[in-house]
């Protein structure tokens, strides 16, 4: 436990640690040097009009600012593009079908697009997102999440890449939240008696 974990726990409620800061870390570097190598993203360029990397907002807004700085450090400098989708409300269940609360502000332009999402869970949300982006004319959508709970599959859906494989647990920090709580944690965690 480093020692804004530590300080945290002395907080209360503490989730208790799941992936740490620093296997985070690791984990986020060494997933950027499989991305620089995919055969849709490692001839693209750098700028405006080489990769759109679009970060699914809220929860992803942490991995996706570790991963393209992670990516620039290998000579990959994509665009940067939010959207936003919704299926949970407050609860810790998906609540209602994955809506679009918020589009991409900047045309795809048949770009290669990284999506960038912070779990892939019953699958709904990635598969509709890729839709989203296919429709939109991206030229190829590559995936990236930080976490597969691959036990709440609902649909047939996979990443390209992930991070870490999840335990069927509800969890917090690293950008996600609980009722809006625990987004600015620094670690993955869960939340004693709180089942996904
Ligand atoms: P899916 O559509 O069921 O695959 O859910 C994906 C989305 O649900 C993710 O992008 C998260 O925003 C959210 N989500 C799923 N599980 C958790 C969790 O354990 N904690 C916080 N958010 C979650
Ligand atoms: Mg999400």
């Amino acid at each position: 436990m480093n020692a804004a974990e530590d300080r945290l726990s002395k907080s209360d409620p503490a989730p208790d640690v799941l992936f740490s800061a620093g296997q985070i870390a690791a984990r986020v570097d060494a997933l950027a040097d499989e991305i620089a190598f995919h055969p849709h993203l490692k001839n693209a360029g750098s700028g405006p009009g080489s990769i759109l990397a679009v970060c699914a907002l809220r929860g992803a807004f942490v991995f996706a600012a570790d991963l393209v700085r992670a990516l620039s450090s290998r000579g990959i400098d994509p665009e940067v593009a939010f959207l936003q989708v919704e299926s949970y409300g407050a609860g810790t269940r998906p609540s209602q079908p994955v809506r679009l609360v918020r589009d991409l502000e900047v045309g795809i332009g048949d770009r290669p697009v990284l999506l960038m999402d912070d779990i892939l869970d019953t699958g709904n949300t990635l598969e509709f997102l890729t839709r989203h982006l296919d429709d939109r004319g991206a030229r190829t959508v590559t995936s990236a999440v930080l976490l597969d709970k691959a036990a709440r599959r609902e649909i047939s859906v996979e990443a390209d890449f992930v991070g870490f494989d999840c335990p069927d647990h509800f969890v917090v920090g690293y950008g996600m939240d609980a009722g809006g709580r625990y987004r600015g944690l620094p670690y993955v965690g869960t939340l004693p008696g709180v089942r996904a």
